[in-house]
């Protein structure tokens, strides 16, 4: 029996897929590359010393989709394959909406007839909106701000109405707070053409000396030093959660949603000054108004994950810059 992984040559499901290859898992990857490189698949190859069967499909190609269940022992799918980008989302709302709901509605529409009822959902903090408390436990209100949002929200929503339909699914929703990291061997990590609109990418390639200097978006946060606090996730900490996430889906029936966060908000001025002292050298920055849409502090209570799954991140801030300076480093072609 394998596991269908899709979005699984993106930046958290290929760290998903080495992690369920090195746990013994049988792995299919379908992905449209739409925003990530065939070349992953040879690095997943070469961490885990394993072939990994992929398909280059489109999840809304419902024919293909098809086939791939046809032709293969599946028993649980990780649905990691969405557009992600907050603000293109705004842009384009119908994109995503096509994407992110459309995918997500062929797959169920497959994995039903082929009587697959086991499914891991990528969903996220964003969710949770403008919260009123911190940290944010699961039971809290959720809202959202932009379409890329409500396409998580909306899907949480289908999944809940399928649940509710038929008590043979078995889903695990995982709400990610802010990944960032890389896997230790520096060959696969988080790549992005440009400007970054993310902050760990942003520091990176200032560090890289790629972007002159990296912009703080607002300074007057009523935060310990006046930037916005997030809880940043090691990705590889992450991945580890999916597994832990299967046993559950595997031996229980309904819907179970969890926070996988460290519980615990570090700063934008306090990332950039742990990234400079691991990579020794100053990583520059000005200071900006704030960003639109953005919270002041946004971490996790990840208590539920801790207990039901047996799951805690244990990857630190400092573990973090590094495994990313390295990917960086070495898809530079630079040694570390
Ligand atoms: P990513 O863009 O690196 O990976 C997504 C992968 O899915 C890509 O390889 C892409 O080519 C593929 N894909 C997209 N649409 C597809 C389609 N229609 N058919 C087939 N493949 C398709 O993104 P990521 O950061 O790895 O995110 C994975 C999931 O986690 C997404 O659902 C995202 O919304 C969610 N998430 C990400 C973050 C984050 O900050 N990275 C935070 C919370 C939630
Ligand atoms: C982090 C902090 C910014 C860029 C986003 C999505 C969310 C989820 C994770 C998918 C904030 C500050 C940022 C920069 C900065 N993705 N910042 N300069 O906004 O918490 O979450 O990614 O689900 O949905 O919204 O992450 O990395 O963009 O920002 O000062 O150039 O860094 O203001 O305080 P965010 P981020």
């Amino acid at each position: 029996m394998a596991i269908l992984v899709t979005g699984g040559i993106g930046y958290i499901g290929s760290h998903t897929v080495v992690e369920l290859m090195e746990s013994g898992y049988d792995v299919i990857i379908l992905d449209n590359l739409c925003n990530s490189e065939i070349i992953i698949k040879d690095r997943i190859e070469e961490i885990t010393g394993k072939t990994v069967k992929f398909y280059e499909a489109d999840l809304l190609d419902e024919e293909r989709l098809e086939d791939i269940f046809r032709e293969n022992d599946i028993s649980a799918v990780i649905d990691f394959a969405a557009l992600k980008a907050v603000g293109e989302s705004v842009e384009e709302p119908l994109k995503y909406y096509c994407n992110n709901i459309g995918g997500l509605l062929a797959l169920l529409k497959i994995m039903k007839k082929y009587n697959v009822k086991k499914l891991i959902f990528s969903s996220s903090a964003t969710v949770y909106g403008v919260a009123e408390k911190m940290p944010v436990t699961e039971e809290d209100k959720l809202s959202v701000t932009n379409p890329y949002g409500r396409t998580k929200l909306m899907a949480e929503e289908i999944l809940n109405d399928i649940c509710k339909s038929d008590e043979k699914w078995s889903v695990v929703v995982l709400r990610y707070f802010n990944p960032v990291g890389a896997h230790e061997s520096g060959l696969i990590g988080e790549d992005c053409e440009g400007i970054p609109s993310n902050i760990m990418p942003y520091i990176m390639k200032v560090a890289a000396g790629e972007l002159e200097e990296v912009t703080v978006f607002g300074d007057d946060y009523n935060t310990m030093d006046g930037t916005g606090v997030r809880d940043y996730i090691h990705v590889v900490d992450l991945a580890k959660g999916h597994i832990k996430a299967l046993e559950v889906v595997e031996k229980e029936t309904g819907i179970n949603t969890y926070n996988l966060g460290t519980g615990r908000g570090y700063s934008v001025l306090q990332l950039i000054k742990q990234f400079s002292e691991v990579v020794g050298k100053k990583v520059s920055y000005k200071i900006l108004g704030r960003r639109a849409g953005d919270v002041a502090i946004c971490y996790a209570d990840p208590s539920k994950a801790n207990k039901e799954l047996n799951w805690k991140a244990s990857l630190n801030i400092e573990d973090m810059c590094r495994d990313t300076w390295k990917w960086k480093s070495m898809s530079m072609g630079k040694e570390f």
